[in-house]
């Protein structure tokens, strides 16, 4: 079965924005799909970053769907909250969660698309049955916690075989990658047939954020545009 091209996503992370403007910092990419929060709780990754309440307030303080990254322990009891105040997707991870297909109904019951997060070593072999609760799946390309790391191609296994059950019907998931993603690793990231690209300093970090998300976009879409007919 033939993968049906779809517009490239770009989620540019705020991790690498300025915390204490984080409305202008949104606002510096109105051609975002996705505004990607990393939520993390100094257990599950050793740094700490923000929560609830600054996602409720970034929710009220700009359109862009909010894609939240939870990097905390018992996802299952935090998790629909952020759902409820708005965001679009919201990801647990596969390790930390205790019953990740009821974090995936009780997010989905709270009005969120629901993702399920693997870390670069967790294998996908072991998730495929769960994903078919979810949504979204986030395969991890740098050890989560930081941003500005190296991305880590051996990763890409994941997303192939992950695209292959989505492109053959076996599974109904966006494919979305986050960690060390620029122009530099975008195309083999395309390639292997990612939907979703979370970038945090490449877009944060340039001159101007909302032409490197155009750039990412038009990097990612050229790299796929075999895919639809091969
Ligand atoms: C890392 C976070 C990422 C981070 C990506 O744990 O999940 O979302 O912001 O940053 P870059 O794109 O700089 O690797
Ligand atoms: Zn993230």
């Amino acid at each position: 079965m033939r993968h049906v091209a779809r517009a490239p996503m770009i989620a540019p992370s705020i991790l690498s924005a300025d915390f204490a403007r984080l409305a202008e910092e949104a606002d510096a990419v109105p051609g975002a799909d996705w505004l990607h929060v990393d939520v993390m709780d100094g257990h599950f990754v050793p740094n700490l970053t923000l929560g609830l309440p600054v996602v409720e307030a970034l929710e009220r303080a700009t359109s862009i769907p909010l894609d939240c990254h939870l990097m905390i322990n018992d996802p299952d009891r935090w998790a629909p909250g952020y759902a409820e105040v708005g965001s679009r997707n919201v990801t647990v991870h596969a390790e930390a969660a205790h019953d990740p297909r009821g974090c995936a109904r009780d997010i989905r019951a709270a009005g969120a698309l629901a993702g399920l997060s693997v870390k670069p070593r967790t294998p996908l072999e072991d998730w495929i049955e769960v994903l078919r609760d979810y949504d979204t799946l986030l395969v991890m390309s740098v050890e989560p916690g930081f941003g500005g790391q190296s991305f880590m191609p051996e990763v890409l296994d994941k997303v192939r075989t992950a695209r292959r059950l989505v492109d053959t019907g076996h599974l109904h998931v966006l494919v979305e990658i986050d960690g060390g993603i620029s122009r530099d690793t975008v195309e083999q990231a395309a390639e292997a047939g990612v939907d979703c690209f979370v970038a945090g300093s490449a877009v944060y970090g340039a001159d101007d954020p909302e032409r490197a998300v155009e750039a990412l976009r038009d990097q990612a879409a050229r790299a796929s545009a075999h895919l639809g007919t091969g």
